[in-house]
């Protein structure tokens, strides 16, 4: 099957960074689906496990590694021990960090972490959701313990990073569902505005402090904080923007001098969430990421919430790959970059 992968881990701007391979197509065993690819999404952690470093610097992958974990697609096989999809059926997904990804044609994914695609939806628009939908989701209903059902509603959110992939579908979940006031950080007029256009009441500018700009806005203080960018700049005034009691929910690496007993005088609860828990540990609560995907596509498709693709860069190949690649480093990305078909 086709595949875009890697050989060696190099920048972006080396000619070898991603190349257009031939590899065997898996075979679908236990409760995995194998999808036909039909369109994937790019995310910053595609770029973290394809940049070099110390680590990998002598490393070569033979056959070549494939990365990428957005997916929309059509179910071509079932494993014995799957019953929750059959072939034919739409799926999207973000599958699991340590198995190859899905730059590919053929994919293999556990049922278990895979919901039905939103039928409104085509497949490019889908491939955009799954991955940031998982982490805003469990990030806010999980971990802060957010209600989805509006019993929080009225409460305050800082969504740091408000225009790229995970803000801007956590800004909805957070608008549509909890009821929250959401306040969203942009620098720059088109990402504020599409911040403000998925829901967001006030646009802070994460260039500058955040304290006297939460004042102007009328929220001087907040309930929750989802960090989803620059921990390691904006946790100084974590403590001064919390409300006490308040929860902090980061999706990034805190500063290694991050100082966390300056959170205790408000009692302020700081949590992590990492999307890939589930997959990566084979928790026993994994079927939850098939159960969000789904409650996801229903909402999708009664006009609740809305895909998140801004930019459609055309074939899923090394070529067009390297280009999403470039942007995502560039860090300016709003919305989600979408490939579509080989
Ligand atoms: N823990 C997990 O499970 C998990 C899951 C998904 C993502 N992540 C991580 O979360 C981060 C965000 O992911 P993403 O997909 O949303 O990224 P993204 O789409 O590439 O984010 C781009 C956005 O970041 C904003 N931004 C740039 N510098 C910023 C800063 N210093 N402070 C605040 N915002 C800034 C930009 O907004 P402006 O243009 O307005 O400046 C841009 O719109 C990445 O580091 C990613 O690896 C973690």
């Amino acid at each position: 099957m086709k595949a875009v992968g890697l050989k060696r881990y190099l920048p972006i701007d080396n000619p070898d960074v991603l190349l257009d391979v031939d590899i065997e197509t898996p075979v679908a065993t236990g409760r995995d689906l194998l999808v036909e690819v039909k369109a994937i999404s790019v995310n910053p952690v595609d770029i973290k496990h394809r940049k070099p470093d110390r680590s990998n610097a002598d490393t070569v992958e033979d056959p070549p590694r494939v990365l990428g974990w957005d997916v929309a697609g059509i179910v071509v096989a079932v494993g014995p021990a799957a019953s929750l999809f059959r072939a034919g059926d739409a799926v999207y997904y973000a599958g699991s960090i340590v198995r190859p990804g899905g730059y590919a044609q053929f994919h293999l994914v556990d049922e278990r972490i895979a919901g039905r695609k939103p039928a409104n939806l085509g497949f490019a628009d889908a491939a955009a959701l799954p991955l940031t939908t998982i982490t805003a989701w469990q990030g806010l209903f999980d971990r802060m313990g957010i209600s989805q059902s509006g019993a929080d509603k009225g409460k305050s959110l800082l969504i740091i990073g408000g225009a790229g992939g995970v803000g801007s579908i956590c800004i909805q979940l957070a608008k549509k569902l909890a009821g929250l006031t959401v306040v969203a950080t942009a620098s720059r007029p088109e990402s504020a505005a599409w911040a403000r256009s998925l829901g967001a009441d006030h646009i802070v500018d994460h260039t500058r402090e955040l304290a006297p700009q939460l004042q102007a806005a009328g929220v001087p203080e907040v309930d929750y904080l989802f960090c989803a960018n620059a921990a390691d700049r904006h946790f100084p005034a974590f403590p001064v923007i919390m409300r006490p009691q308040g929860k902090i929910c980061s999706i990034v690496d805190a500063p290694n001098a991050a100082d966390f007993t300056l959170l205790k005088r408000k009692s302020i609860t700081f949590c992590w969430e990492a999307m890939f828990t589930r997959p990566i540990f084979q928790t026993p609560d994994m079927i939850g990421q098939h159960d969000l995907l789904d409650a996801t596509a229903g909402l999708v498709e009664a006009g609740v919430l809305r895909t998140t693709a801004t930019s459609n860069l055309g074939r899923i190949n090394a070529a067009n790959l390297k280009q999403a690649h470039r942007l995502i480093e560039g860090g300016k990305v709003i919305g989600k970059l979408v490939l579509e078909g080989f």
